[in-house]
């Protein structure tokens, strides 16, 4: 299930960022200092969804992860609106699943809340990007109906746009 980061999930958080050392690069949707302590990466999220506190260029973000069974799997980052770099690349929903619970329909699970999610935010119409080599990725936005805008190069990087209606 999607649940908002908690004090609870201290030892949870770091198994599940400890997933991510050496390849930080797969980390989507959650950023908060790596070594934050529990309290202040659940006051960072709380305020960054209430717009407080936001680094420069930022919007309002939800941050959600999926729970299973104790464990953290994966996690989803909704920003509340676009900006011109996120209509660019990165758009409305940014996602990352830990390695040892890839391949089991987590990525799927979330955005499906994270659509609900964004529903409830007054976003009708989803903007994602995927790299083109990133199967994975832009299969789970396909399942949730998304509709191929373009694709071209971004800093030399094949790129896929997606739209998905909510409404
Ligand atoms: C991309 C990512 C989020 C997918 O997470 P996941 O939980 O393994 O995905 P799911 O199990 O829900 O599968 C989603 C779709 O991808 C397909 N898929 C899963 N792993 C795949 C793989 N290695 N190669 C090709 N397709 C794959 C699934 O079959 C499914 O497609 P379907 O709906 O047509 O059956 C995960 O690999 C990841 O975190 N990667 C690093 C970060 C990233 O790329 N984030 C996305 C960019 S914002």
């Amino acid at each position: 299930m999607l649940t908002r980061l908690d004090l609870r999930h201290a030892d949870a958080l770091e198994v599940f960022l400890a997933g991510f050392d050496g390849r930080e690069d797969e980390l989507h949707g959650y950023f908060c200092d790596r070594d934050a302590s529990i309290e202040r990466a659940v006051a960072e999220l709380a305020a960054w969804e209430s717009g407080d506190g936001l680094p420069d260029g930022w919007v309002p973000c939800t941050t959600l992860f999926w729970e299973d069974d104790g464990a953290l799997a994966g996690v989803i980052n909704i920003r509340h609106h676009l900006s011109p770099q996120l209509e660019q690349v990165g758009g409305h929903i940014g996602y990352s699943v830990a390695p040892d619970h890839r391949g089991r329909g987590v990525a799927t699970s979330m955005l499906g809340g994270a659509l609900a999610e964004c529903q409830r935010l007054g976003v009708d119409r989803a903007l994602l990007t995927a790299d083109t080599g990133n199967v994975a990725s832009w299969r789970t936005i396909e399942h949730h109906g998304g509709v191929l805008l373009k694709e071209e190069p971004h800093d030399g990087i094949p790129q896929r746009w997606y739209w998905i209606d909510i409404g």
